[in-house]
């Protein structure tokens, strides 16, 4: 069934009246949302987990995102514009998301009740996901605000100084775990809604569509813990030297030269 299809059938009622077609928008801007933040957050642990690889490429990357190698001059203006835009996705999804939540202790009391007696995975997940989801309005706004905030003093060593010397390791750590429960729950939930990846086997693919996404959670935690112990050992290294900013060696071209202080 196409989402076209599945909005006009909410719009009419048993009897046939036709209701508003208003709470299947929502729920359609509500996966939209939440498919793009996803999706984000695959390409910003790529990104963020190039500190791996070496300073240098992490720094080549926040060069890239400062419009560097276009302009020959860093803008980070671009990167406060990126997260502009991911922030009013995230407060978005989040305004659309507590439409889900119940409204007060007895409608919880119901929903656990139901949790209980149906004994079903996805039930448990959608709980997962909810209370993950709450941890997230607290822990992903800090972090979106002081990107937003500080988008020129993103680099190897000013990262991993916030990361160690300003104690953001914490609230990453928690921030890491909520982020990667939740999209994984969230994108299989998605494809379970909108039928993606279905076969003739709809229980079978479930199934796999289930392995796939605690795979995939185990890697990105793993991925994120490791790049988070990389941050904090650069910090720790780095902590009597708070505030000084990584010093590219590598020259590429001519323009790059001018400015190589991250
Ligand atoms: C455009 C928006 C974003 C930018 C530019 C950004 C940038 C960064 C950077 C540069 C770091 C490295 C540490 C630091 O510099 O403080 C980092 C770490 C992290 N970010 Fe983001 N971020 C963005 C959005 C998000 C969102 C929406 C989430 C989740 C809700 C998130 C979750 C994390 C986590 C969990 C870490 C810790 C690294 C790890 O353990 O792998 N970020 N981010």
């Amino acid at each position: 069934m196409n989402p076209p299809a599945r909005i006009e059938r909410a719009a009419t009622d048993d009897r046939g009246r036709r209701g508003s077609a208003m709470p299947a928008r929502l729920d359609l801007v509500q996966s939209a949302s939440g498919l793009f933040l996803g999706l984000f957050m695959w390409g910003h642990m790529v990104l963020v987990a190039s500190i791996l690889l070496g300073k240098e490429a992490m720094y080549t990357i926040t060069r890239f995102f400062e419009g560097y190698y276009f302009f020959g001059q860093s803008y980070p203006a671009l990167v406060t514009a990126i997260v502009a835009f991911v922030f009013a996705m995230f407060i978005v999804h989040a305004l659309l998301a507590m439409r889900k939540f119940p409204g007060n202790y007895r409608e919880y009391r119901v929903m656990r009740q139901h949790k209980r007696a149906l004994r079903h995975t996805d039930t448990s997940l959608w709980f997962i996901q909810a209370y993950t989801g709450f941890a997230l309005f607290f822990l992903g706004s800090v972090h979106l605000y002081i990107m937003l905030t500080n988008a020129d003093n993103i680099g190897p060593y000013a990262s991993a100084d916030r990361v160690w010397s300003q104690y953001m390791w914490p609230l990453y750590l928690l921030l890491l775990l909520a982020v990667e429960f939740h999209g994984g729950i969230g994108l299989y939930r998605l494809a379970v809604k909108w039928g993606w990846f279905e076969s003739d086997n709809p229980a079978r693919s479930r199934l796999w569509l289930q392995r796939f996404k605690w795979a995939l959670t185990i890697f990105l935690v793993t991925l994120g813990l490791l790049t988070l112990a990389a941050y904090m050992k650069i910090g720790i290294e780095h902590a009597d030297r708070l505030g000084e900013r990584y010093e590219s060696h590598v020259s590429i071209s001519a323009p790059m030269q001018q400015r190589s202080l991250s």
